[in-house]
């Protein structure tokens, strides 16, 4: 037994994908439409979201309050089954949104024998979510979500960090990163959700910065990339 599948992290699970995929379905089909529309390729419309992006980033992810934008089941196993593998006891989250991914790291932390997950959620009403979703899965006591920028609220993370999961705004992984980079402990294993910044993915993959990284082959399309500190 492990703690993801017992019956209630599990139900909370459950009710959260599945309210998660009416929420973001007329937000997916919007994005898939546009690009259609413009005629243009994924890779051609990256740029121009993170151009959009670096303009106001608060107002887009204001534009989404109601959207969950999660992991999906499957990345969410994989998160859990990382954090274990890694014995992660300290995690930061870049983007906790409603906590559907904190949920699966706190089931991986109770299961390591405890920990602190340092969340981060610029949505004040996401962050109440996220709260009241963990509280209601028993996993409450493993998290501290902090509400506001992440550029200030992961400033100070307040020790070593094992695991860094980057799933906010894609024009802010490399900021973010550099941010924490400090505390991660050699072997921290960094793991970019929407990871499509070329200046991320360049720095991460270049061996001289401290890392080695390479594209999961998890949920194609999605820009997963696994990245290892090797410094
Ligand atoms: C893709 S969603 C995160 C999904 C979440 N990790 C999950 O799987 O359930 C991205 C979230 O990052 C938040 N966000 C975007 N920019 C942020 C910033 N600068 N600081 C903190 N949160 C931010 C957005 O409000 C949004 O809820």
């Amino acid at each position: 037994m492990n703690t993801l599948t017992t019956r209630c992290v599990a139900q909370t699970l459950n009710a959260l994908h599945a309210e998660a995929e009416i929420a973001d379905r007329e937000h997916i089909a919007g994005r898939i439409a546009q690009i259609e529309t413009a005629g243009e390729t994924f890779a051609q419309a990256v740029p121009r979201w993170l151009t959009e992006e670096r303009a106001g980033y608060q107002q887009i992810y204001r534009g989404y309050a109601g959207n969950f934008l999660a992991v999906s089941p499957a990345y969410g196993r994989f998160l859990y089954m990382i954090a274990r593998t890694c014995w992660a006891k300290r995690i930061v989250e870049f983007g906790t949104s409603m906590g559907i991914s904190t949920l699966y790291l706190a089931a991986a932390l109770r299961d390591n024998g405890g920990g602190r997950i340092i969340g981060s959620e610029i949505e004040p009403s996401k962050a109440a979510r996220a709260r009241a979703n963990l509280e209601e899965a028993g996993l409450a006591d493993l998290v501290d979500i902090r509400e506001g920028d992440a550029l200030d609220t992961l400033r100070a993370v307040g020790g070593e960090v094992d695991l860094l999961l980057l799933d906010g705004a894609f024009s802010l992984y490399l900021p973010v990163l550099r941010q924490v980079e400090p505390f991660l402990t050699r072997g921290a294993v960094i793991l970019g959700e929407n990871a499509f910044d070329p200046t991320y993915l360049d720095y991460v993959r270049n061996p001289e910065n401290g890392y080695l990284s390479q594209s999961l082959a998890i949920d194609d399309g999605r820009g997963n990339e696994f990245t290892v500190r090797t410094a």
